[in-house]
């Protein structure tokens, strides 16, 4: 509870609210039930003078959305309708689609064969997660617009978005281990941030990817570039590299990507997707925060969530 908190010694709290629980029927009328739980959340921080970091959108949606439309497949997920000055729009836009439509493991639960970690009844696993990530980022950007033309001046807040990361550190030090480094970071922080930081995506994506990977006009462009006062981090293991040929056939998000992943440096590559039973390192917690300092110039970033993967 939010006295723990406080008597814990904690200065800042961060939560999500759920869009189906708020409006159940994805837009229209509040529920007021819903409404007086998050106000009564918020008076109690505020009481405790607890710093309030608010997420909009958690890797949940309200089903008569996604039975309606298609959900983040569809660009109508963007029509919606001051006491928290911390605002993220997406949590995790990189790995959640990757998720759910990708592998299929989150809901809706959409993927293609071969690339399903479960069975795969409806979805397309080569195109749909660039989908995904493309609409999200136009929906982060109208929002961030919104915030910043109706809220910003008279809140004083901030809007941001929330990326997931993990480090990867090169397998090898060849020529090949080190750019296949290089191309997980472009396809995990590139493929969010190149379009926020300068307005479209990663050349190495445009090239891998083909007309796979949605574009952007140029008003979206505009748009999206800078949409952004901070961003939030979740990191919690890191991973070793390897390049990987490509290969003939369809493809997906890894393929594209070209490499191999793998826990540690005695161990052989994972199979589909990145390994998750690893170890925290709070080294590369430290590694990534400078990368995006240097890469992407990004000075303003929230740890949202490190530690233990569960
Ligand atoms: C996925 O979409 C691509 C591009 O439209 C298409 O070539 C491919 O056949 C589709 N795959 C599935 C499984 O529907």
């Amino acid at each position: 509870d939010i006295k723990l908190i406080s008597e814990t010694g904690l200065e800042a709290y961060r939560f999500s609210i759920s869009w189906s629980r708020l409006i159940p029927n994805g837009r229209g009328a509040v529920n007021p039930k819903g409404l007086q739980f998050y106000n009564n959340i918020i008076d109690e921080l505020v009481k405790h003078g607890i710093q309030i970091h608010i997420t909009l959108h958690h890797l949940d949606l309200p089903q008569i959305l996604e039975d309606e439309y298609g959900g983040w497949l569809s660009p109508r997920i963007m029509e919606f309708g001051g006491r928290v000055t911390y605002w993220t729009t997406v949590n995790e836009p990189n790995i959640g689609a990757i998720a759910a439509y990708g592998s299929g493991q989150l809901p809706p639960g959409r993927c293609s064969d071969p690339f399903g970690i479960t069975k795969c009844t409806a979805g397309n696993s080569s195109t749909e997660p660039y989908i995904a990530v493309h609409t999200y980022l136009l929906a982060h950007a109208s929002v961030a617009r919104l915030y910043r033309e109706k809220y910003q001046a008279v809140q004083k807040g901030v809007v941001g978005i929330n990326i997931y990361s993990f480090w990867s550190y090169p397998f090898t030090d060849s020529t090949a281990d080190l750019e296949a480094t290089q191309r997980c970071k472009d396809f995990m922080f590139g493929w969010i941030l190149e379009p926020l930081v300068f307005g479209d995506y990663p050349e190495v994506m445009k090239k891998n990817v083909g007309s796979r990977l949605p574009s952007f006009t140029k008003v979206q462009s505009e748009l999206i570039k800078g949409s952004f006062d901070f961003i939030g981090l979740n990191h919690y293991f890191s991973l070793y590299v390897s390049d990987r040929q490509t290969e003939p056939g369809i493809r997906d998000y890894n393929r594209d990507m070209s490499i191999y992943y793998r826990a540690s440096r005695t161990e052989p590559p994972a199979g589909q997707g990145a390994p998750t039973n690893v170890p925290s390192d709070p080294k590369g917690l430290q590694l990534v925060l400078g990368y995006l300092k240097e890469t992407y110039g990004i000075t303003q970033l929230y740890v949202h969530e490190n530690g233990k993967h569960i």
